[in-house]
């Protein structure tokens, strides 16, 4: 992880000692533009992500200019531009028919469980919390135009979020979000929220963020969220050689197989990993919610599902 005051030892101290001239003038571009990044390194840490509410903007610079965003892909029966690779945010970054395919086996389980759960699905009111660059939510789009469906999405990453508003169409509803937990949207709004790898993330305030999003849910409505429990502890272990895995968790949980505590919850702002036992978040959900199901995880997934309804 970026640690701002190591950067700003190594490179300002080191660069001011020895590149200031005695009228204290930056002698070059490179020079410039070394005091220039680490200054939005800086800001990015103590200014515009505090601790407990932040999200990450378009860039740190003070001159914030238009996304240069690569060409999204055009495929072949797609209606809907892919985003490239870079804007994939690790999803298939390499196979954009595998980026659409894995998308909608997630859209068609929430749509199942929308219609197992319930009475009816015409103009239905959804929020994907968490939606990136609507890798999932884009898969509604049938639903909205043929069954008046309303979409929205929120994200922390005001990137994506630019994405989606510069070459998705209108009717999906985008905003930039923050870790705070508060949403704007009145009471009572939505029919179904769901979110993948969300709860995956939200290490502080997550309890404030089920009260959030029930304010939010109609009565009778769905809250669909996948978190980690000892599937993904036992998924991270075996895989626990793999860079991806050692650079994101605690060496704590890498020691065992088993998950022997309640709840687990690892590092700091994006990269936290948050585990609860599959018990241990029925019951703590079930403060909040009635919990239908915890589901296992899914063919493709290794992440629980927890099934929930606003009484
Ligand atoms: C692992 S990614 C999953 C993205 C997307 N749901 C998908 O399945 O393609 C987690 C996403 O959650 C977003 N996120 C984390 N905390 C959030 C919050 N409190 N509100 C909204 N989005 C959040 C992150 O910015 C990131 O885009």
């Amino acid at each position: 992880m970026f640690n701002p005051k190591s950067y700003l030892k190594k490179h300002l101290l080191a660069f001011i000692k020895n590149n200031l001239s005695s009228n204290n003038e930056l002698q070059s571009d490179r020079e410039t533009a070394v005091v220039e990044r680490t200054l939005s390194m800086v800001r990015s840490e103590y200014t515009v992500m505090p601790r407990f509410g932040f999200h990450q903007p378009l860039d740190y610079y003070l001159d914030t200019l238009p996304v240069k965003f690569e060409t999204p892909f055009k495929v072949e029966g797609e209606e809907l531009p892919v985003p490239a690779p870079e804007d994939r945010m690790g999803y298939c970054p390499d196979d954009a028919s595998e980026y659409l395919k894995w998308g909608l086996y997630d859209k068609n389980l929430i749509k199942s469980l929308v219609d197992r759960e319930l009475a009816q699905d015409d103009s239905l009111n959804i929020l994907d919390f968490g939606c990136s660059s609507g890798r999932v939510l884009r898969h509604f789009y049938s639903e909205a135009k043929n069954k008046n469906w309303k979409l929205s999405g929120v994200d922390i990453q005001a990137r994506p979020i630019q994405w989606m508003r510069e070459f998705m169409p209108s009717d999906f509803c985008v905003y930039t979000g923050s870790t705070l937990p508060t949403l704007p949207f009145p009471d009572n709004h939505f029919d179904v929220i769901y979110g993948f790898s969300i709860f995956t993330h939200i290490k502080f305030h997550w309890d404030m963020w089920l009260l959030e999003l029930k304010r939010i849910l109609k009565p009778g409505g769905l809250l669909i969220q996948t978190i980690h429990t000892e599937n993904a502890w036992k998924y991270y272990y075996d895989n626990r050689d793999e860079s991806w895995v050692i650079n994101n968790h605690s060496a704590a949980m890498l020691q065992s197989r088993e998950m022997i505590y309640d709840y687990f919850y690892y590092g700091d702002m994006s990269v936290s990993q948050v585990f609860w036992r599959r018990e241990i978040a029925k019951k703590y959900w079930e403060r909040y919610f009635t919990v239908i199901d915890v589901l296992q995880p899914p063919e493709r997934s290794f992440q629980d599902w927890m099934v929930c309804r606003k009484a």
